[in-house]
């Protein structure tokens, strides 16, 4: 915690700053950020778990505290209006008394209805950013999320600040705890949601409190990308263990995936070189270059990967140009991280926010940005037995330059993917992952 303590003030002096260079260039005299509100779900009296508006989070850690607001301008000492209602049906969060409390000016809010009177009076000039646009517009702003001030903090938000870094360790050390206990469940047999199970509790989360839904695979689960059933009986037979499954640590995301052989055999041999792969990849990642090259050079790789395991009977190169390695390798290699786990910014070539697309042939990748120190990304390789898209494959010209009998034998293991949560420092990379022990 001390070292969060020493590490805040110089991050909300560059929100300060930024904040200043914002408003200067939008013409407005500051930002009001709304945390947010419960959503209910349609006709009823239940919300849905409440996430806090990124924005709002950036200056401090409140992660779970609705109804409250920030007033900044970038000069003054920002105004926090806290909500602690008077409510005898829910629990009701005290202010905590914490190293941030002096950064601002905290008023508190017993009714949340009753904010008007804690905001400017005249609108004009200021800028409503949050979810609620109803609400902003009846507050009378007229400025809701306009787009040129999003697109600047968004661009700014890729370079993170000591005390975000120091946040996002603290999520990758929680996260890898709880990778650790599931690994050695599934060494045990259990189910799927054992695993899960295994997994939450290590944190002493509930479901809802981690930053994005839990991937807990197992067999030829592992080759559905976004797997979110959990199998309630054990394996009778397990061989393989996908698991994609992060942490929060004051609102910053940790998104780590390891994939697990149950017995050492060819499947085992394949995750050791993706392993490397991934390594390699990781290694690539240097301020100046782009982010989609690396991505195009790791695909290549992946190219390697199928000629040296035989599952391909064509050179490396034929599989590049023909496309075949999509088959295994559908997705994009990463993306920025920070406050939301697919964080924002990543199509921005400049803080106008001119949007970048990535080439056509890897579009689902989600950054096309130059690399810079300060940046936070995953780097997730993956190479799957997917059985659309194989089925695709086979009934393509392509068919005959795969070895399908090498490849029916991997199908039961679903697939491999490794992720890990990369610091990109001026001189070297930090993998906040693995320093961690996983
Ligand atoms: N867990 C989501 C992702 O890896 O991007
Ligand atoms: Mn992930
Ligand atoms: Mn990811």
């Amino acid at each position: 915690m001390t070292n969060l303590g020493t590490h805040y003030a110089a991050h909300v002096a560059q929100l300060q700053q930024r904040t200043k260079q914002v408003l200067k260039r939008e013409n407005l005299d500051g930002l009001v950020i709304h945390s947010g509100q419960e959503i209910k779900v349609f006709l009823d009296d239940y919300g849905y778990p409440f996430k806090a508006n990124p924005h709002f989070k950036h200056w401090l850690p409140l992660t779970n505290i609705t109804n409250s607001w920030l007033l900044v301008n970038g000069e003054d000492k920002p105004t926090l209006i806290y909500y602690q209602p008077v409510d005898f049906w829910h629990k009701v969060n005290p202010l905590p008394i914490s190293y941030w409390n002096e950064f601002f000016d905290i008023k508190i809010l017993t009714v949340a209805s009753e904010v008007e009177k804690l905001l400017p009076y005249d609108k004009k000039g200021f800028a409503y950013l949050g979810e609620h646009v109803e609400v902003a517009k009846a507050l009378g702003f007229s400025a809701v999320n306009p787009e040129p001030v999003l697109s600047y903090l968004h661009y700014h938000r890729a370079y993170k600040s000591a005390y975000e870094f120091e946040c996002m360790r603290q999520s990758n050390q929680l996260a890898v705890k709880a990778h650790l206990a599931a690994k050695a469940v599934f060494m045990a047999g259990m189910s799927e949601f054992d695993i899960q199970q295994t997994y939450l509790k290590t944190l002493s989360y509930s479901e809802n409190d981690t930053p994005y839904g839990n991937i807990v695979a197992l067999n030829e689960n592992c080759s559905i990308l976004h797997y979110m059933v959990l199998e309630r009986n054990k394996p009778s037979d397990p061989r393989s263990f996908l698991i994609d499954a992060g942490a929060n640590f004051h609102g910053y995301a940790a998104d780590i995936t390891r994939t697990y052989a149950f017995k050492q055999n060819k499947f085992a041999e394949l995750i050791a070189r993706m392993d490397q792969l991934q390594l390699n990849a990781i290694d690539g990642l240097r301020p100046g270059k782009s982010y989609v090259d690396l991505h195009i050079e790791t695909y290549a790789e992946i190219g390697q990967v199928l000629q040296e395991f035989d599952l391909i009977n064509v050179d490396a190169n034929i599989a590049v140009e023909t496309g075949i390695v999509s088959t295994f390798f559908p997705h994009g290699l990463g993306h920025h991280l920070g406050l939301q786990t697919h964080d924002v910014g990543g199509f921005m070539a400049d803080e106008r926010g001119t949007h970048i697309n990535p080439p056509a042939a890897h579009g689902f990748l989600r950054t096309s940005r130059v690399i810079e120190a300060n940046q936070v990304f995953t780097i997730e390789p993956g190479l799957y037995f997917i059985d659309s898209l194989l089925a695709k494959l086979k009934d393509s010209p392509q068919a005959s330059m795969i070895n399908w009998q090498n490849v029916d034998q991997m199908r039961p293991f679903g697939g491999i993917r490794i992720e890990d949560n990369i610091i990109v420092h001026q001189a070297n990379n930090e993998n906040m992952t693995r320093e961690a022990g996983l």
